[in-house]
């Protein structure tokens, strides 16, 4: 049995002091031990006061990116590294997300340069994958997580792969309030974790997180989550809200 894995991605939102408001409100409000991985990504300039508001608790804290020098240092006008990730008591790191690779350009090459860094500085990658709309429309859906995966993931060992959680995000979902069906979710990430085994093999791709991301919300995460193989979600807009996410959080 996978742990269930609940990631709030908070973008471009957010003080610190509104998200220290949200971090101490959300440790008082889940009683520890959890019952479910539960992630947080403030934007950088929070990462810090977060991290000291939930110090000792159970709740991990999540950068959004980082620059993919595996040096972790430069000459980089505005980057953050992934040691300086660490240092502000980051475990997790977003690579990848639709947002970076459409807005920003990011292209499969550099995505897998940050994935290396981020494991090499001890952070654990959150690897975002999915189709768009018109991927989707082409019935090209598999072959682009396929294509995605392989790129990202194949010359990963084993344990490098033991610290990736897979978040299955179909671009058309992100956003906009159009969910896949649990159904149309399910089937991708049974894709996904049949893809990782051929890859990476049985015993990794049957303990893989593969978790979904696309206007999950309070309503609909119990039936994503009764998937199979969704193990947990990455959430967007409905993660900027305390009470959206702790329900969320308290799916079962
Ligand atoms: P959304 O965003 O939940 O607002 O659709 C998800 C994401 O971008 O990770």
């Amino acid at each position: 049995m996978i742990r269930p894995f609940i990631a709030g991605n908070w973008k471009m939102h957010k003080t610190i002091g509104e998200a220290v408001d949200f971090a101490s409100r959300l440790r008082k409000a889940l009683a520890e031990p959890l019952e479910a991985d539960v992630v947080i990504a403030p934007p950088f300039t929070a990462l810090y006061a977060v991290a000291e508001a939930l110090r000792g608790s159970e709740i991990h804290i999540c950068a959004q990116n980082l620059h993919e020098d595996v040096s972790g240092r430069g000459a980089y006008t505005g980057e953050v590294s992934a040691p300086m990730l660490a240092d502000v008591g980051c475990e997790y790191v977003i690579i990848g997300h639709s947002e970076r690779r459409t807005l920003f350009g990011e292209k499969n090459g550099v995505i897998v340069k940050k994935i290396r860094t981020a494991l090499k500085f001890g952070l654990k990658a959150i690897l975002c994958i999915g189709e768009t709309l018109n991927e989707r429309d082409q019935g090209k859906t598999f072959t682009v997580v396929e294509r995605q995966i392989k790129n990202g993931l194949s010359n990963f060992i084993v344990d490098d792969i033991k610290n990736v959680v897979i978040a299955y995000e179909p671009v058309w979902a992100i956003g906009t309030g159009k969910t896949a069906t649990p159904e149309q979710a399910g089937e991708v990430h049974a894709f996904i974790r049949h893809t990782m085994e051929k890859y990476s093999g049985k015993d990794i791709s049957r303990c893989l997180a593969i978790i979904y991301g696309g206007s999950v919300s309070p309503d609909n995460i119990r039936d994503l989550m009764a998937q199979r193989d969704i193990n947990g979600a990455l959430v967007g807009g409905a993660s900027l809200e305390i009470e959206s996410f702790i329900r969320i959080v308290k799916f079962t």
